[in-house]
């Protein structure tokens, strides 16, 4: 089975993680053009949500054609098949964010240049530090005046706590922007701002080439002086360390006008890990495998309007996909055939004859599948890290017409299972309690309650200000903790017993007053 394990060695699946405006839809709209997969700049800029109106986002998301062709994208490169999944933009569904990152082997974070390291930047960072996903950076709008490069390296070393391997240096900046010069490859790329694919850039070879003095003047010394300055004082690149996640290689350029990506994607193909193994609750599954294993990190709602379906995303971790093919269905304990499975070459939804790990695979879903389940040829296997957050926001639904209960019921269920809310109904009433972590999510559910489920909702405050899952090892206690915490209590969407509490003073009393009691700020799916 070379040919499985060839395929499984040529995948990159990753994602762009940086703060709004950084310029991650550019990037992401220029690494499909120098892969091939558009021909046109501005194909997917164009369409971009608003980033801060949520009549925008709503809007983008009735054009669902759009999220699909930017949810997954998969096209070749130099040899290798590259999965670029996106993530989205507001901070509203960072939750999404997160789970996506669980799905990938390695993640490019984008930098601006005169802003430096960013709040999101930072909580973004923070998620890929928790399973050490190996980091390539790139500073982004050298075309315009930012801060000094070298401070740059020293920020993202201070804040972000990485060590930083510059593979390509920026040749002044804003109006005196050169090109960049690649340290490995000892060549000076010379910048000509486009936004079209381009590979006919000149180069110069050699940093003493003469040739340089005749093009960039005195830039040409104060070049020298740097590099030299950079060699002493950065890191080498270290493969081994960028795998470990322990320092990030560094590569300069502007987005917008279409420079310094081909040397990226270069390093990116070259040095990105394959995927990688993952695990589960009883061991690590290998990429090269050859039984077939998936996890879902993802669920889609309508994105095809005729169809009204729902899409899962599943990543492949091991094993081959192929069409027609019967898995077992962890969670249900059932085996399950997926006749139609897609697979997201360029824009086109395509239909998947085989994939391999690191490729997503979109499944229809009519409702049996939920995020964190997992699809093996039979091992009772429970891929993990893929969570839920313990929600900072709450709101009690509340029908207009009463009558439709049930159909109220269902549409959350369901948009439970895709992850765009949490829902809570204590143990003592019937109210339904809705958790989010961005507000956002709240008018997303509304509108797709009344668009999808016909069901006017509306959402009023309630007394909650915290959550946690409980769980316990001492069963005795466990059950005193029911019946007298019983008040605080609510069974979440699949489920599981949770704490919801009205302080954050009273979860810590609570936290005091039951030492045998776990309260967990996250759950895992599944
Ligand atoms: P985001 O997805 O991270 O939020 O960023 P996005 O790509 O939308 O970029 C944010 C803004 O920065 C956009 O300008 C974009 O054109 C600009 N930008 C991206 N890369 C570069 C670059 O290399 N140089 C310069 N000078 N600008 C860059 P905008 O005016 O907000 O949007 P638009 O009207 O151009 O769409």
């Amino acid at each position: 089975m070379t040919d499985r394990l060839t395929e499984t060695a040529r995948r990159r699946t990753f994602a762009i993680i940086s703060h709004p405006d950084a310029g991650k839809t550019t990037m992401t709209e220029k690494v499909l053009l120098f892969g091939g997969a558009i021909q046109l700049a501005g194909t997917i800029k164009g369409r971009k949500a608003g980033r801060h109106a949520t009549s925008d986002w709503m809007t983008m998301e009735k054009e669902r054609g759009i999220s699909v062709t930017s949810s997954v994208m998969q096209f070749p490169y130099d040899g290798r098949i590259v999965n670029l999944l996106d993530t989205p933009g507001h901070e509203d569904f960072s939750e999404d964010t997160y789970r996506v990152l669980t799905a990938v082997d390695s993640a490019l974070m984008v930098i601006d240049v005169a802003k430096g390291v960013e709040e999101r930047t930072i909580k973004l960072m923070e998620v890929c530090r928790l399973r050490d996903t190996p980091i390539m950076t790139f500073i982004n709008k050298l075309d315009r005046e930012g801060k000094e490069p070298i401070e740059l390296l020293d920020e993202v070393e201070t804040v972000l706590n990485i060590q930083c391997a510059p593979i390509t240096w920026p040749i002044g900046m804003g109006k005196r922007l050169k090109g960049i010069y690649h340290l490995y490859a000892d060549k000076v790329i010379l910048y000509k701002p486009s936004t079209e694919r381009r590979q006919d850039y000149d180069e110069i070879q050699g940093l003493d080439n003469p040739e340089l003095d005749t093009l960039l003047g005195t830039q040409a010394d104060e070049l020298r002086e740097e590099i030299e300055l950079v060699k002493g004082a950065s890191h080498e690149f270290d493969l081994q360390a960028y795998l470990d996640g322990k320092l990030t290689p560094v590569y300069f350029g502007t987005a917008l006008n279409s420079f310094g990506i081909r040397e990226l994607l270069d390093g990116f193909v070259e040095n990105a890990p394959a995927p990688q193994a993952r695990p589960t609750t009883t061991r690590k599954v290998e990429a090269a495998e050859e039984p077939f294993t998936g996890f879902v990190f993802k669920i889609q709602a309508n994105m095809d309007p005729q169809h009204r379906d729902r899409m899962a995303f599943m990543r492949i971790c091991s094993g081959k996909f192929e069409k027609g093919m019967k898995v077992k269905h962890v969670r249900i304990g059932k085996d399950v055939k997926i006749p139609d499975a897609l697979t997201f070459m360029a824009s086109d939804r395509e239909h998947v004859e085989d994939a391999y790990p690191g490729d997503i695979i979109g499944l229809h879903n009519h409702g049996s599948i939920r995020i964190g389940d997992t699809f093996t040829m039979g091992e009772n296997l429970q891929f993990t890290g893929i969570p839920n957050f313990a929600p900072e926001l709450f709101r009690r639904a509340q029908l207009r017409d009463p009558l439709k209960m049930k159909q109220l019921q269902k549409g959350l269920e369901q948009l439970c299972e895709e992850g765009a809310t949490q829902l809570f109904k204590p143990i003592n009433n019937n109210d339904l309690i809705l958790g989010a972590v961005g507000v956002l999510q709240f008018d997303v559910v509304a509108q797709r309650l009344k668009d999808e489920y016909k069901v006017d909702a509306m959402f009023e405050g309630v007394n909650v200000q915290t959550a946690r899952w409980v769980t316990s090892t001492n069963e005795k206690k466990f059950d005193e903790f029911k019946t007298k915490a019983a008040q605080n209590l609510a069974y979440d969407h699949a489920g599981e017993l949770v704490y919801i509490a009205p302080t954050r003073i009273n979860l810590q009393m609570a936290q005091e007053k039951w030492p045998d009691i776990k309260f967990h700020s996250t759950r895992e799916h599944g």
